[in-house]
């Protein structure tokens, strides 16, 4: 038996329509990323999925406005998605897409494993049709006022204001989002998913172990049950998705909501037959010691506190010949909220948006991944502003950290050239090395809590600690009369300055990477990522993967030993120009 947990990390599959932005990243890919890293550093064994959203309404709205084909539109962002999740270093093991044949299956699977188990029905089904444009229109296609809330612009499938899922139906004032004229009423028959008769199961699941759920998402998921589940349409009129596996269905589609959310499970398959473990999926999915934590914004929380528990629950398993075995529900589903920015929310549509790939072009990706997760919106919204970025870039992450590890390293390097022999430690030295230790624990919890926040707040404590520790043994200065008073000063603030690196590098992959070099190890703390053109049954793609192999479990207070020779040091941050506030508020078209 290996006693490592297996921690399963997945992320929502992003809309293929459109650049990821800040808000994605600190939404979800993020706290996904800081999580997995921590647990890869643990020693546990890490999946990480997830993969672009290819199908729906979002992308063929995108195509109709372009003028070009569905497939041109996720293709073209599915190819970004892979270089910006590259370079902010979001670890997936997989980041593939929907339009597989690998999904595709496993969807059908899924449909057809419901189906058998008697969890879904046939409908026929009212249906807005547009008679100007001469189509069944879906609910994103359709735009009204919230009967919940009032929200004049509410989507035909979910209201943005208060959040609830609709159907088009219940709209008020109805409008065709294509030709903006009223729809009519036409009958077409779908199936549904017969979530009245799921949602004891899902209330069951709701109200056992939850209660390191953060409120709001158990809260909104358990109000969304008792207010009565009914039976939703899971197929579509539309060309552009997975066909609904059955005779006589031409022109229908499985939804794309309930097909993306089986794309984490896809993709676990996906990822195992790429690895050549074509059943390594198996351990993370069946299970029950598994940890399956599904990262997502809170505009998503339904579909996966509800419809993916409901589709796993009513199908049980696939693809395993033990009877007994069941699909693993989510542990967790730590949604955070919106990140807006300079006080208003982003919004693609009025270009108040930082764009991921624009965004990596003049900052360092650690730069962004410090600012973003001390202002992650994780119980409340959160603002990014650019004047606080420069500044806490400037004041904590140069100022705090990558100053102390910067004259630490460079001082010792040029007068020891390797970590000096310390020689007897007093309680000041004592005490520091104690704090570092203690503080993989208290680090830790917090990282394992999901409380991101908290933990990087924990970090740079110790950080702050080591900074005033060479106030008060000023090495340089010890230096000039007393040599082996600074060899020990400088022996200490080093192993303080490696527990850093680790306790920092969930957060900070790149400079702690770069850092672990000039320390003079050489393995790697982390894999590599890289993207790579896989083909799977006659068909090719690119796809986003993970090399675990030069990488090992460190997350332990480790001793540098004495004579370690350092590499050349460099400076881990870069300050920022205050002008740069300026410049980007300006591009934001603020001033
Ligand atoms: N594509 C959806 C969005 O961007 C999220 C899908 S999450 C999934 O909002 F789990 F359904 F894939
Ligand atoms: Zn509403």
């Amino acid at each position: 038996m290996n006693d490592k947990k297996k921690v399963l990390v997945s992320i929502a599959w992003p809309y293929a329509n459109g650049d990821m932005h800040i808000g994605h990243l600190a939404g979800a890919y993020l706290p996904a990323d800081i999580f997995a890293r921590y647990h890869r550093l643990v020693g546990n064994d890490v999946l990480v999925v997830s993969g672009s959203d290819s199908h729906g309404t979002p992308i063929t709205v995108r195509a109709d406005q372009d003028g070009v084909s569905p497939r041109e539109v996720f293709e073209r962002y599915h190819q970004r998605f892979l270089e910006t999740q590259r370079d902010i270093g979001i670890s997936y093991n997989l980041f593939t897409h929907t339009d597989t044949p690998n999904h595709y299956r496993v969807s059908q699977d899924m449909f057809l494993g419901l189906l058998r188990n008697g969890y879904l029905y046939k409908e026929r089904q009212q249906q807005y049709y547009s008679e100007v444009s001469q189509q069944f229109l879906p609910d994103r296609y359709v735009e009204g006022t919230c009967p919940h809330c009032g929200y004049p612009d509410a989507r035909g499938d979910q209201c943005d204001n208060c959040g609830r899922l609709l159907d088009a139906l219940e709209l008020k004032n109805p409008r065709s989002k294509i030709d903006g004229a009223t729809p009519v009423i036409r009958e077409t028959e779908h199936f549904f998913i017969d979530l009245e008769k799921l949602e004891p199961l899902v209330l069951e699941y709701l109200q056992t172990g939850k209660e390191d759920w953060r409120p709001n998402v158990l809260k909104f998921s358990l109000n969304y049950v008792k207010g009565g589940l009914k039976g939703r349409p899971i197929t579509r009129d539309i060309e552009w998705g997975i066909p609904v596996p059955l005779e006589g269905y031409a022109g229908k589609c499985l939804y794309v909501w309930f097909e993306a959310v089986i794309g984490y499970l896809s993709a676990s398959i996906e990822w195992s037959k790429l690895t050549g473990d074509p059943e390594a999926w198996k351990a993370w999915w069946y299970d029950p010691a598994a940890l399956p934590v599904y990262f997502i914004g809170k505009d998503n929380i339904p579909f996966h506190t509800i419809i993916w528990p409901a589709e796993l629950i009513g199908v049980g398993q696939l693809y395993e010949e033990d009877p007994a075995k069941r699909f693993n529900l989510p542990y967790d589903v730590p949604a955070n909220e919106f990140m807006n920015l300079s006080g208003a929310q982003f919004s693609k549509s009025r270009g108040r948006m930082i764009a991921l790939p624009d965004l990596l072009e003049r900052y360092d990706a650690d730069a962004i991944r410090y600012y973003v997760t001390i202002v992650m919106p994780e119980t409340s919204d959160s603002d990014f502003y650019w004047d606080d970025f420069v500044q806490r870039n400037n004041g904590e992450l140069v100022g705090v950290w990558g100053n102390l590890a910067h004259r630490v390293l460079s001082f010792t390097h040029k007068h020891f050239g390797a970590v000096p022999e310390p020689g007897e430690l007093a309680d000041v030295d004592r005490e520091l090395l104690v704090k570092a230790e203690a503080a993989f624990e208290t680090v830790g919890a917090h990282l394992a809590g999901r409380r991101f926040r908290a933990a990087m707040a924990e970090a740079m404590n110790l950080a702050r600690e080591a900074n005033r520790y060479l106030e008060v043994k000023s090495p340089w200065a010890q230096l000039k009369t007393d040599r082996a008073a600074s060899a020990t000063s400088l022996y200490v603030a080093l192993q303080a300055i490696n527990a850093l690196k680790v306790l920092l590098a969930p957060f900070l992959p790149f400079s702690a990477e770069k850092l672990h070099k000039m320390l003079g190890y050489e393995d790697q703390l982390f894999g590599n990522q890289y993207i790579e053109e896989v083909e799977a049954e006659g068909k090719r793609y690119p796809v986003l993967r993970y090399d675990e192999s030069p990488a090992r479990g460190t997350w332990a207070f480790e001793t540098l030993p004495a004579g370690r020779v350092l590499g050349q040091p460099s400076p881990l941050f870069k300050k920022l120009d205050d002008s740069v506030i300026e410049e980007e508020l300006a591009r934001l078209g603020v001033r």
